[in-house]
């Protein structure tokens, strides 16, 4: 540590307005790539802790240390000289947080508040205790339980392994008693849950600061395949009550776990009203958007939250933005090496994550801004089937 750093992990106010503000980021992938490009706009020095050379924020350029998030120590010297420690994901032991933080190390968002992301069974045991409308759930560890649940609910169910899930691996159906005893002796304990009917899929982002203001952007429909997020339409198509009604219950979540940074909270709209999916701490697919689409990006805006400085307008800029995720093909190929085809779209704002291909892998997105979500979505979709050689 620096001799200027003071015992709450933060340095001084002199000192730091004699430098640019350093945020550290544990990971390295698009999330952080993106914060690096915002990070830049606004003379913060990010730095990322990164798994190797080739992740996305190191080829982007991001001052960076090579190391594990499971490692304590390599966590210590990321948050070394750090005004701010934030997270691109959600594969750091709770304890090390809590080490972290008991070392005076200034965390964004706190360990308690990291944890609704990384326990999905501990954040909806929270949630529900608090009177936020949830899924039913258990936390099913033996064939009666599962038993139980599934006499109550019906089969099939939907079951999902408490830690370490996204873009949908981890998420499994389970057709009837036989196939969730399997999963048991396969995952163990998993959240249990019934197979819903979706009417649609809305998430919303809020920021809020360290100094406790907060914003929300407007509420986005997602829409998922094989589990995994694959387009974003912005504002959802949905009323005004329940587009209100779904940015209320967000600003309410990220104050009552006291969020800090960008926290996403995606929602199931159900025939029985809106029930709280999941959290995510941290910038988030639903949000890329934001980039060309609002006032303030979420990157932007997250690395503002982390620092306590005044957040930025979250309107969007267009009557209708619509972005589509770009997946590995199954033929392993590059979408890198189809670009042309994808900024031969008009209006089609091209993001790259620099990834290896693989099938199934998330490796950029597009955004198109439009007067209407039909013919926004319409040529994102052509852009995005062109880098993935689908078109
Ligand atoms: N109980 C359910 N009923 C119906 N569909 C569900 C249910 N739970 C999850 N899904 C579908 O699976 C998707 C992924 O689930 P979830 O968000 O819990 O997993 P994840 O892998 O953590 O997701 P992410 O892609 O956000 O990282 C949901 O967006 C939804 O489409
Ligand atoms: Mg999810």
């Amino acid at each position: 540590m620096s001799a200027t750093m003071t015992r709450s992990g933060q340095t001084d106010r002199e000192s730091r307005s004699s430098r640019p503000p350093r945020v550290a980021m544990v990971g390295a992938g698009q999330l952080a790539r993106m914060t690096h490009q915002a990070a830049i706009a606004l003379g913060v020095e990010l730095r990322v802790l990164a798994d190797s050379e080739a992740d996305p924020a190191v080829t982007a350029g991001a001052a960076h240390l090579i190391g594990s998030p499971e490692s304590l120590g390599d966590l210590q010297a990321l948050a070394a000289e750090a005004d701010v420690v934030t997270f691109d994901h959600e594969k750091i032991p709770p304890e090390h947080l809590s080490a972290l933080e008991a070392d005076g190390v200034l965390l964004a968002p706190s360990p308690a508040a990291k944890l609704f992301a990384q326990d999905k069974h501990a954040a909806r045991r929270e949630l529900s205790a608090r009177g936020f409308p949830v899924p039913p759930f258990i936390l099913a560890g033996t064939r009666d339980e599962t038993e139980r649940f599934g006499d109550e609910h019906g089969w099939p169910l939907i079951g999902k392994v408490v830690r370490g899930a996204y873009d949908g691996r981890g998420v499994f159906e389970l057709s009837d008693l036989d196939a969730a005893v399997r999963a048991l002796d396969e995952v163990g304990p998993f959240l249990l849950e019934p197979r819903l009917e979706l009417r649609r899929e809305l998430a919303v982002l809020v920021a809020r600061s360290v100094t406790g203001e907060v914003a929300a952007y407007p509420a986005v429909e997602t829409v998922q395949r094989d589990a995994m997020c694959r387009e974003v339409l912005a504002p959802a198509d949905v009323g005004h009550g329940l587009a209100e009604e779904a940015r209320r219950l967000a600003l309410d979540i990220a104050t009552g776990i006291a969020a800090t940074g960008i926290v996403a909270i995606e929602l199931f709209e159900t025939q029985a009203g809106l029930l709280v999916n999941e959290l995510a701490l941290r910038p988030h697919n639903s949000g890329h958007y934001t980039i060309e689409g609002c006032v303030t990006s979420q990157f932007e805006q997250h690395l503002r939250a982390v620092l306590g400085w005044p957040l930025g307008a979250t309107d969007a800029v267009a009557p209708a933005v619509a972005m589509v995720n770009v997946v590995g093909p199954d033929d392993g190929s590059d979408p890198a090496a189809r670009i042309e085809g994808a900024l031969s779209v008009p209006g089609a704002h091209v993001h790259l994550y620099g990834k290896q291909s693989r099938p199934g892998r998330k490796l950029g997105h597009v955004t198109v801004c439009g007067d209407d979500l039909e013919s926004a979505r319409a040529a994102a979709r052509r852009a995005a089937a062109a880098l993935e050689g689908s078109s």
